[in-house]
């Protein structure tokens, strides 16, 4: 549970220097994931150390996972191969993290034990019907609050067979939970999405020795193949580094450099989106690390203008419209943000939060059923809002605070240890 904290932010005159993107959330739980599951050591370099990924990590070594640190940056795990996991003497305590519970879905659903996954107040909210109902239909054995839609979820592991699964929903913890329940048993099991989400499982997996086919709406897996132990690179995440592209576009005069971003096309939306407003950002030094695509981004200010935002572009921004609706703000015109109703059922809904908090400084946003509605250029007043307990609010209003006219006061804002520990000694930094 994270701390209960009130920061004040106070407008900046300018932002100017260089960050290094802490690693990938995602790609940070993966890499935790499939190092357990194989068999003989990993490396993992990079890994995001926010609350989220420690939950996970937590999980594997409370079946029996052992994990050396090695100096500040590298984590040693010894994997035990896809039927080496010991099941767990207590439940086990997923925090805010959905990627750890849903994906955990998966993983333990083929595990010939029982288990029980658990989380904070906001997961134990969130809708897991999503994960039970293929996993069910591939034969799991899993109960849940709320006629088996919420957690705590209790799972007797065992006798899955494959399936082809169509997901109504665009979820990569949907169809990661789906593959890591195959991978680990006879036959091939298909899933198929209405749009490509993040592809961090399919990339890691493939890496790790699995035979994992991706194909134009979705991806197979063949069961019982072993993974072997890997060295994995966590490419900074590009989720973290959008707090800090609104930032560097929105205040006047600023310019920063943002080193080793991930940009996984499937992940990369919010450039997408931020370079059809008008802003300017240039990806430098393009490489790959551990099959993931990363780049340094340049961020330079630049006079915003209100777009459409809908369709395929959503699930590839999927994390980044709170962050997206203050640029709005700050644009000339209106931006209109649709097909994104998965965001009512994020950590928070992240729909009502923005409208309630970034209307609270004076900002003309309207909520709609799957989106939302932002006429921008307008000047934010200063005042106090609330994060609800939610990461990304909490920082999207710190970089809406940047550009107000005076003092923002955000309340709860212990919750960016979540997926930025270090997020405030960053905007400090670029504003010295
Ligand atoms: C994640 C997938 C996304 C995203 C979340 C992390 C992942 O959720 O919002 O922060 O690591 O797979 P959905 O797949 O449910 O959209």
């Amino acid at each position: 549970m994270h701390k209960f904290e009130t920061r004040t932010v106070a407008p900046a005159k300018f932002l100017r220097g260089e960050i290094v993107v802490p690693g990938d959330k995602s790609i940070s739980h993966r890499s935790i994931m499939f190092a357990s599951l194989a068999k003989g050591v990993s490396r993992v370099r990079g890994l995001l150390r926010g609350e989220d990924c420690l939950s996970t990590l937590k999980a594997f070594q409370a079946m029996g996972i052992e994990v050396v640190e090695k100096g500040e940056d590298e984590l040693i795990i010894q994997g035990r191969g896809l039927a080496g996991l010991q099941e767990p003497g207590d439940v086990i305590d997923c925090g805010n993290s959905g990627t750890t519970l849903r994906l955990m879905s998966g993983i333990l659903a083929a595990q010939p034990f029982f288990s029980v996954l658990t989380g904070d107040q906001y997961l134990r909210k969130r809708p897991m019907g999503r994960v039970i109902n293929p996993l069910t239909d591939m034969g799991a054995r899993i109960l849940g609050r709320d006629g088996n839609q919420k957690a705590p979820l209790a799972i007797d592991g065992g006798g899955l067979k494959p399936i082809e699964y169509h997901s109504p929903v665009a979820s990569a913890q949907v169809k990661s939970a789906v593959l890591l329940a195959g991978m680990q048993i006879e036959g091939t099991t298909t899933i198929y999405e209405p749009h490509l989400s993040r592809d961090h499982s399919e990339r890691m997996l493939r890496y790790f020795g699995a035979d994992l086919e991706s194909f134009e709406g979705g991806a197979r897996v063949t069961g019982r193949v072993a993974l072997e132990g890997r060295e994995v690179d966590v490419p900074g995440d590009i989720s973290s580094a959008a707090f800090f592209l609104v930032a560097g576009l929105i205040v006047p005069g600023s310019e920063l450099l943002l080193k080793n971003v991930g940009v996984n096309p499937t992940r990369s939306g919010i450039i997408d989106i931020l370079l059809q407003m008008g802003g300017s950002i240039e990806q430098l030094n393009p490489r790959e690390l551990s099959g993931e695509p990363v780049a340094d981004l340049l961020v330079k200010s630049s006079h915003l203008k209100g777009i459409e935002i809908g369709g395929e572009l959503v699930p590839r921004a999927i994390d980044e419209f709170p962050v997206v609706s203050v640029a709005a703000a700050f644009a000339e015109g209106v931006t209109s943000i649709r097909d994104a109703k998965e965001l009512r059922v994020k950590e928070t809904d992240r729909i009502a939060a923005m409208c309630e908090t970034l209307g609270r400084l004076g900002a003309q946003i309207e909520p709609r059923e799957d989106g939302m509605q932002i006429t921008g250029r307008q000047s934010l007043r200063g005042g106090k809002v609330n994060s609800f307990g939610d990461h990304r609010i909490a920082m999207s209003m710190a970089v809406a605070a940047l550009c107000a006219n005076a003092e923002v006061e955000i309340e709860d804002t212990g919750c960016t240890a979540t997926s930025l520990p270090n997020f405030w000694e960053l905007l400090t930094k670029i504003q010295a």
